[in-house]
């Protein structure tokens, strides 16, 4: 074990995507030596799939937008259950957050002045996404990327880590291995930035693709930082529904955003009858209203296409339980018979390769077949909103794999702002931590790396082993999760998916993996399965706790929100491999900022 690749850093940060190169560009600027550490190939993040723009009030179209209205945005998209400090903050420093993008190279799209273009999506009252076609977090992650590689900054890719070790309560380092070797690899460091992203490959249907297996939200759990939110699981209204090998994919919000409609079977624009009360005041009841809007930006009441996510996932739902759906299961998302073929190749060209290519669908002339995929999770690591920190000294979190920013629900085109703010933000009081400690670091123990290997080699042993197929397991556990656990919940199917996962977790312990550890997929997937195991367990408990339909978390036995519910987060914690839960009230938001709600 003695032997084994050692590495030493003040501060590591595990995950690539937006939040990880953000957290690391910050850490090493404020001095600290900083690794990246990438489960996948650098670049290959989910957050190319916010593909629709990052939110900012830079009030380059509507000169009325402010932080303000943003703030007051996130909040009611979330249904109020966001961590305000988290949302103001994120709505203050996102401008300024892409307006540094763009310094660094990244190329968005303009207006006839000039200036950023900014894009209309689901619940901002201005067109606020700044953008780049259809493409955005695809333009973010290669800025980000070659800045932190010009910057020098250490990547360990293709590297998992399994587990983060601590001495005392404090974090001292993390354990992990080499995908292509199987060697194990450990990093003695005082400061870790979590920028995993979430947890979508515990569900059948989602437009995560295989990285994304709640290793941020299971390595925190387990090292003692709970978590909050996790019930609100968001499932983006418009995903590709055939053929099957495609089912999933995200279509991005920016086809709403940029006029498309979502109709029946019978032709009908549904979405006219499943507004709301809380946004009737602002989105259009009539054709004609809503054409108003896209037509001469003059009229606010904003198409009910443009709703917050969860409003239009689960009247997509409705719709195809009602047997209006489309031929496969979806409904139909129409551009083509209102934008020319020009304007959609030009603001669309992803989309419009994605469905020329993987369905031979033409959108500048017919219509998609669509329907909600598993997306985001708003639940995560519970943070301090100004430093990213953890309940564990020396653990950060940002992005994805972070809770309480926003809410029971995310508006499309926040994620890209969160995680460029909250990345930021985690990467420079990481490295300030490191600095702070100067000589007296946690120390890595021999024995916690021992157990460690032991624990990752498990797979491997045949003692008493009945034969479980790691990929039977996974299939079997995202049957259960969208079954049970999906867009619309009742306590029954909730109490089942807990027993069906019980049984999961006992097969579990039965895992056995062929060959030996160099590139060993099966192996990777029975350690990654653990993570899945217990982030689905947090899913579900919190789910059946909240008694009331909120944001991404609807309950049929309980439909409306309650009062008392939109008071307080669920905390999860693990020990010894037992989730427990405890209700915590939300923190009192300032009168100023109650204020905003008021004027209103
Ligand atoms: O629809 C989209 O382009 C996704 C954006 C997001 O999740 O923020």
């Amino acid at each position: 074990m003695a032997e084994f690749e050692r590495h030493s850093y003040d501060v590591v940060v595990i995950g690539a995507g937006g939040a990880g190169l953000r957290a690391a560009i910050a850490a090493h600027d404020a001095g600290a030596r900083t690794a990246i550490i990438c489960k996948s190939l650098l670049g290959k993040a989910h957050t190319v799939m916010a593909e629709g723009g990052a939110a900012a009030a830079m009030g380059n179209l509507w000169p009325d937008d402010s932080w303000r209205v943003h703030f007051r945005d996130t909040m009611r998209g979330g249904k109020m259950l966001n961590n305000w400090r988290m949302a103001q903050l994120h709505a203050q420093e996102a401008p300024e957050r892409v307006l540094e993008l763009e310094e660094w190279g990244a190329l968005f799209d303009r207006t006839p002045d000039g200036l950023i273009s900014q894009r209309d999506f689901g619940g901002h009252r201005y067109a606020r996404l700044a953008h780049v076609g259809d493409r955005t977090g695809l333009e973010m992650i290669r800025t980000l990327q070659q800045r932190a590689v010009a910057l020098g900054i250490d990547v360990f890719m293709e590297c998992t880590v399994t587990e983060v070790l601590t001495d005392d309560g404090a974090v001292a380092g993390a354990f992990g291995y080499w995908r292509e070797s199987g060697r194990f690899i450990v990093f003695e460091t005082p400061s870790i930035v979590l920028a995993t992203g979430g947890i979508g490959k515990v569900y059948e249907v989602t437009s995560n693709s295989w990285e994304y297996t709640g290793d941020g939200h299971a390595l925190g759990l387990r090292a003692g930082a709970p978590l909050i939110n996790m019930e609100f699981v968001q499932f983006h209204p418009t995903g590709m529904v055939w053929p099957p090998s495609v089912r999933g994919i995200l279509v991005t919000e920016s086809v709403r955003g940029d006029g498309g409609v979502l109709k029946n079977s019978e032709g009908e624009r549904f979405m006219f009858n499943y507004i709301p009360d809380f946004f009737k005041a602002e989105t259009a009841d009539t054709e004609e209203e809503a054409d108003g809007w896209y037509d001469d930006k003059k009229n606010n009441r904003r198409p009910p296409e443009l709703l917050p996510r969860d409003e239009v996932a689960r009247a997509i739902n409705s719709e195809i339980k009602a047997g209006r759906g489309s031929p496969h299961g979806g409904v139909f998302l129409d551009i083509a018979s209102r934008r020319s073929p020009e304007f959609i190749q030009r603001r669309l060209p992803s989309m419009y390769h994605q469905f020329k290519e993987l369905a031979d669908v033409d959108i500048t002339a017919e219509p998609m077949e669509i329907g909600p995929t598993c997306h985001y999770v708003m639940g995560g690591v519970e943070v301090d909103a100004d430093t990213g920190a953890s309940a564990v000294t020396g653990l950060y979190a940002a992005g994805e794999v972070s809770g309480g920013m926003h809410g029971s629900n995310r508006l499309g085109g926040n994620s890209l702002s969160d995680l460029l703010v909250f990345g930021r933000r985690a990467g420079l009081n990481a490295a300030y931590y490191a600095g702070r400690l100067s000589e007296s670091r946690p120390q890595v123990s021999e024995r916690d790396v021992t157990a460690a290997g032991k624990a990752a080699l498990a797979p491997f042993s045949d003692a008493g082993r009945v034969d479980e197929n790691p990929y039977t397991l996974q299939k079997d556990l995202q049957a259960t999760m969208q079954r049970l656990v999906g867009i619309i919940r009742t306590r029954e199917e909730l109490t089942q998916a807990l027993v069906e996962l019980e049984t999961l977790k006992e097969r579990a312990k039965h895992i056995q993996v062929e060959g030996h550890r160099q590139y060993n997929p099966g192996w990777h997937l029975a350690l990654d399965l653990a993570n899945m195991l217990l982030v689905a367990e947090c899913v579900a408990t919190a789910a059946l706790e909240r008694e009331e339909s909120r944001g991404g978390h609807t309950r049929d036995d309980f439909p409306l929100p309650s009062e008392d519910w939109g008071s307080k987060n669920l905390v999860l914690t693990e020990k010894d491999g037992v989730v427990s839960l405890k209700h915590q009230p939300l923190q009192t938001m300032p009168g100023e900022l109650q204020q905003l709600f008021e004027e209103e």
